[in-house]
């Protein structure tokens, strides 16, 4: 994966619905970059925030896999895209944002209820609550906090029609936080 790659995929591909939700994948991601931008976190965190759901869109399992009970394992697909090109401060919360979901709904009760219906959709698909052994190896994760911070913003990522930068804003801090060629 290259960046323009990333531009291009964001610009022409991105346009297409969140799940179940009424924003598109590239409103989704330009509005977890901004809360988490917002809220005062690394650079390196606001580019995992932008990326998270880039798995998303490097596969062919159509726009809604969970919706017919498909796990497309996109953390996954989207950390393996983005490690050559960006830091494990990056990739590593990705990889871990959908185990944070997980851990949080077993962890406490009422993150289960302020979840949308996509992501209560999902986390069947995705194996449910962690049980007390994947918790513990979870938060034994380096990156563990992060990813708990990223799967927080990216729950409230789901606002239609909310003003956010464009993708090209967010290029320099992109470039920033690459890894050196
Ligand atoms: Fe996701
Ligand atoms: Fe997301």
């Amino acid at each position: 994966m290259t960046l323009d790659e990333l531009v291009e995929i964001y610009e022409r591909r991105a346009a297409r619905p969140y799940g179940l939700e009424g924003v598109s994948q590239l409103e989704h991601a330009l509005q977890t970059a901004t809360i988490a931008q917002d809220a005062g976190q690394p650079d390196t965190l606001v580019v995992a925030a932008l990326l998270h759901d880039v798995g998303h869109m490097v596969h062919g399992l159509g726009e809604n896999p969970a919706g017919t009970g498909v796990d497309d394992r996109h953390e996954a697909l989207g950390a393996a895209a983005l490690v050559g090109l960006f830091p494990d401060s990056v990739c590593e919360p990705i990889r871990l944002h959908v185990a944070a979901k997980r851990y949080l709904v077993a962890s406490d009760p009422l993150y289960h209820a302020r979840l949308s219906k996509d992501s209560i959709v999902s986390l069947a698909v995705q194996g449910g609550p962690m049980s007390n052994v994947d918790m513990n190896t979870f938060s034994a994760e380096t990156w563990f906090q992060h990813a708990l911070s990223l799967r927080k913003f990216d729950e409230e990522a789901k606002i239609p029609n909310a003003l956010t930068p464009s993708f090209r804003d967010f290029l320099p801090l992109l470039e920033a936080c690459r890894l050196s060629r």
